[in-house]
């Protein structure tokens, strides 16, 4: 896996914007996994802003998201429909029918969430799958002890999920949908490569177990650690338990190093 610790959520926010625009220049109809969460705002308002100001062209890109709550509808202000609307999509010409947000009021979810995996495969695979990281370890909404091998489907959410996820429902927990859908640990270990991104303090503990702990479903990010292609991308916050921190950032230079050469 390789870790790249940056000063500032800012700066991590640019780098994995670089890396999705490098992609897409290579391949325009490139194919995004992308997630919600506080996280990847910053990374979407780069995108937003290589669009207008730079004429990067997502006319071809197809998207699939990780997860969308189901109990609420999709116009509710904290769904995840919402929430992609609100911070890329409204902004950036990715077309309507090449947008996928697991759907929260589908009527039979399993066969919902059957033509969600057949739709990622249709569209070839997911290119570049774009991963927070819960408190507890978990990628989307795959919580503690989730099948390594899962796939899309129907989740509960952990009391912790809830309690983070409070503080978007006017800090009430009850408010919360319980229940979710979300791509599995398996499709998301499909994706060709992953970019998992963390800020804060109250990631590193996370980040420490998903990163240089032992590989299990307690910590769900934990089996990233067998994706040929994950790029972690930190801040010094989020990076403060790991153990190995001066060597990850003098690979990162090294990797720079041969790249200007
Ligand atoms: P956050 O959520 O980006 O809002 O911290 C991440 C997650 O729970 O996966």
């Amino acid at each position: 896996m390789e870790i790249i610790i940056q000063s500032t959520y800012k700066q991590l926010a640019t780098i994995a914007s670089e890396i999705i625009r490098d992609a897409l220049l290579k391949k325009p109809d490139l194919v995004l996994g992308l997630a919600t969460g506080s996280t990847p705002i910053g990374l979407y308002k780069a995108l937003v802003r290589m669009y207008k100001e730079d004429g990067l062209d997502f006319s071809s890109v197809t998207t699939f998201n990780l997860d969308e709550y189901v109990g609420i509808p999709c116009e509710h202000p904290q769904s995840y429909h919402t929430f992609m609307a609100n911070h890329f999509f409204d902004h950036v010409n990715i077309s309507m029918k090449n947008r996928h947000i697991p759907q929260n009021t589908a009527e039979n979810h399993e066969a919902f969430c059957a033509a969600y995996e057949e739709a990622i495969a249709r569209a070839g695979g997911i290119d570049i799958q774009v991963l927070g990281i819960g408190t507890d370890g978990h990628i989307g909404f795959n919580e503690v002890g989730s099948s390594l091998a899962s796939r899309t489907r129907i989740v509960t959410l952990t009391e912790s999920t809830l309690v983070a996820n409070a503080s978007h429902f006017e800090g009430d927990m009850s408010a919360v949908p319980e229940i979710a859908i979300t791509m599995g640990i398996g499709t998301i270990m499909e994706a060709k490569q992953c970019l998992l991104l963390a800020n804060g303090t109250s990631k590193s503990e996370a980040i420490a177990k998903a990163v240089e702990g032992p590989i299990t479903s307690m910590v769900p990010a934990s089996i990233l650690q067998m994706h040929p292609n994950t790029v972690t991308i930190i801040d010094e916050s989020a990076a403060s338990d790991l153990k190995e921190v001066e060597y990850y950032k003098r690979s990162y230079a090294n990797k720079l190093k041969l790249q200007s050469q």
